[in-house]
């Protein structure tokens, strides 16, 4: 892994799980900053509902263990999604629900297969679970990159990962990619969705009429709660059954629960808002950046990928300047970008202002 994660020691222990001796620390190189724009959560902060739960939280959130399967959130978010209840299955934020969905849907030695670029975390997963994984790189088509899916399905995986919108492109996967991939694969196929709502689009009605489709979601972007770490999937009973088991019990906290319960149930309408929000800033960003002379990706997600030479210097420069965007050297058929979250127009202008110093001074 070249990017977003942290080398393997040399010193391993000789009896640990052999399958981790590879296995690297993620790594996004996020450290304190005054506006940080590398992890495209909701810059506008949290739902008014989900505060004040957490606020009120009762002493036995703290003192006793939580629900076993966090089943009164289930129903919320079933009802959210539009799925009977028995479809959905939470986790400790959608890292989780990935990594438990390997274990349950892949042997050791099993091939995941993701598209190229996507999300950083789907090798590091199959490698925690003893999995190989490979990719097969987005096809260059304009205006949005495409995963070439005949290319992944050729591979003959156990499970197939698609992402959409995709981090860190933004690009929104066709719809006939995705029904190909459910009606083609070996076993199964993962859609993660974690940017679905700014995209307005979604594969979950694909999960009531194939076995082999899981649809993972997340409370991290939209809903401005990734410090609490909830996530969720949408599959088939069965499926979800074995993700379940998977996951284990007690594994999200009380306050983690209540708070998103409040914020499923009572925010919704804060939630669309700052989505508005955010396409818009997004869109502004967009205009402001091709007035520069810049071309950003096309992006149905709430964050734009723009191609910039040296992204990782020019990255450097912008944190001397208090604002970080993350870099993405070498994303084949873009070559390098930087990755900005869209947010409220004061750290836009901010980014912009920090971007023009940057140029400069990286081109002298
Ligand atoms: C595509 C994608 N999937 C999943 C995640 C994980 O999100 P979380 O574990 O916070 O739900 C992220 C986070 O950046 C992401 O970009």
């Amino acid at each position: 892994m070249s990017n977003g994660t942290a080398g393997a020691t040399d010193d391993r222990l000789a009896f640990a799980r052999a399958a981790y001796n590879d296995v690297p620390l993620y790594d996004p190189k996020r450290t304190p900053i005054e506006i940080d724009l590398t992890d495209n959560t909701n810059l506008w902060g949290v739902p008014p509902s989900a505060l004040r739960s957490l606020h009120d939280a009762a002493t036995a959130s703290v003192s006793r263990y939580p629900s076993l399967y966090a089943a009164e959130l289930k129903r919320a978010l079933a009802a959210y999604v539009g799925v009977p209840d028995d479809m959905l299955v939470t986790g400790c934020g959608s890292d989780d629900i990935l990594d438990s969905a390997m274990r349950a849907f892949g042997n050791p030695g099993d091939l995941v297969v993701s598209p190229e670029p996507s999300f950083a975390m789907i090798p590091i997963f199959a490698q925690m679970n003893a999995l190989r994984w490979q990719s097969a790189r987005e096809l260059s088509a304009t205006p949005m990159p495409q995963p070439d899916i005949h290319a992944m399905l050729a591979t003959n995986a156990d499970i197939v990962y698609l992402c959409s919108p995709n981090n860190p492109t933004g690009a929104l996967t066709a719809r006939a990619t995705i029904e190909r991939a459910v009606r083609d694969a070996r076993g199964m196929v993962i859609i993660d969705e974690a940017y679905a709502e700014f995209a307005g689009v979604s594969s979950v009605e694909l999960t009531q009429r194939a076995r082999n489709v899981l649809v993972v979601r997340t409370l991290s972007k939209a809903f401005g709660m990734a410090g609490l770490r909830v996530g969720y999937a949408i599959g088939d009973p069965a499926l979800v059954r074995e993700v379940e088991k998977s996951r284990g019990p007690y594994k999200l906290s009380a306050l983690a629960e209540q708070a998103a319960l409040a914020a499923v149930t009572a925010d919704r309408a804060w939630v669309d808002e700052h989505v508005a929000l955010a396409i818009d800033m997004r869109e502004r960003l967009g205009d402001a950046l091709r007035a520069m002379g810049l071309s950003p990706l096309p992006s149905a997600a709430n964050f734009l990928c723009v191609p910039i030479a040296e992204s990782v210097r020019v990255g450097a420069a912008l944190r001397t300047r208090g604002v970080a965007a993350r870099p993405f050297p070498e994303l084949p058929h873009i070559g390098d970008a930087l990755r900005v979250t869209a947010g409220p127009w004061r750290l836009m202008q901010r980014f912009l202002d920090a971007l023009d110093a940057s140029l400069d001074e990286c081109a002298r």
